[in-house]
């Protein structure tokens, strides 16, 4: 699973990864229908047509289908306007056949997409982004973790990449990504007890920085923004990015690159997430994990 691609560089597979998660969520999801009659709801709540959001809409629709979870589509049109969209939330919050709420990311511009992610049920907050879950998080407390951050975690503990003791620095502070990724870092426990350093497009001597990561997480949406005079020799380098460049070369149109220079980066790591194939497969093999995690709290099943 683990391909050498130059001399002592590691591809960290994150498409293999995920098919292992989800392969153990179809036998749980069974058996829990098994025993229970009932399956985990995951509802997703699209507003406007933007083709990225669409495309991991349609991914989140087929892994929910691939491991027997209901899924629950609510596709709005952009000017569907923030009362019917709370309304559309508050009818998800009492819905006894939903145990997760995801409002895909970013919202179109005029919506309070914080009024949004305050009203979800903290107990159906798949997405972990509601205060109450991000403050369970910084305390160290038993919580729904973020997709993303949770999926560099599981990556990091599969591929047996140490983190206790080691400086991990992430470029990027989102709420998704770079602020929920550092507190789960930084907690005792494994992984975790890393010392951790956020930097962002405010950082000063920010190459400084980087270069003193043994694992570098790049978060900031930039394509191609770390390259090789970033990063320490040896370095392990996670590329959260997922950009889309145009290239008339393509089918579509464009590719997907990340937020790292990957041909001048890989040489010098000692292990590296591709883009595509990386970070984002695992984004969704958690949105799975999480919403199966929720199901079994709404039964009174403890987690395994
Ligand atoms: N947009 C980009 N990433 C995410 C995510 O993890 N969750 C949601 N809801 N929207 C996103």
């Amino acid at each position: 699973m683990i391909q050498e691609v130059g001399l002592v560089t590691k591809q960290l597979d994150g498409n293999a990864l995920k098919q292992v998660i989800l392969d153990e969520l179809t036998t749980t999801v069974d058996q829990l229908f098994t025993k229970y009659q009932k399956r985990p709801g995951l509802a997703v709540v699209l507003v406007g047509d933007n083709p990225a959001s669409q495309a991991y809409v349609g991914m989140k629709k087929s892994a929910c289908k691939r491991i027997g979870v209901e899924s629950f589509e609510h596709l709005l049109p952009e000017d569907v306007g923030q009362e019917a969209l709370m309304a559309v939330i508050q009818q998800l919050n009492q819905d006894d056949q939903v145990h997760g709420i995801l409002v895909q990311l970013p919202l179109p511009s005029g919506y309070d997409e914080q009024a949004i992610i305050e009203l979800i049920d903290p107990s159906k907050d798949v997405d972990g982004f509601h205060p109450i879950n991000v403050g369970r998080l910084l305390s160290g407390l038993p919580t729904i973790r973020s997709c993303t951050p949770y999926g560099v975690c599981e990556l990091l503990s599969y591929y047996k990449i140490e983190t206790e003791g080691k400086h991990v620095v992430i470029v990027g502070r989102s709420n998704i990504v770079g602020k929920p990724l550092a507190a789960m870092l930084v907690q005792k426990e494994t992984p975790g007890n890393a010392t951790v350093t956020i930097c962002h497009s405010r950082s000063k001597q920010l190459k400084e920085l980087t270069t003193q990561a043994d694992i570098l997480v790049a978060a900031i949406g930039q394509p191609g923004f770390i390259t090789e005079d970033m990063v320490k020799e040896g370095a392990v380098v996670i590329d959260v990015g997922i950009n889309r460049v145009s290239d008339p070369n393509a089918q579509r149109g464009y590719r997907l690159v990340g937020d790292v220079e990957y041909e001048s980066v890989a040489p010098r790591s000692s292990a590296i997430t591709p883009v595509p194939g990386g970070v984002g497969p695992l984004t969704i093999a958690m949105l799975m994990k999480n919403t199966v995690a929720m199901f079994r709290r709404s039964l009174d099943v403890p987690a395994v």
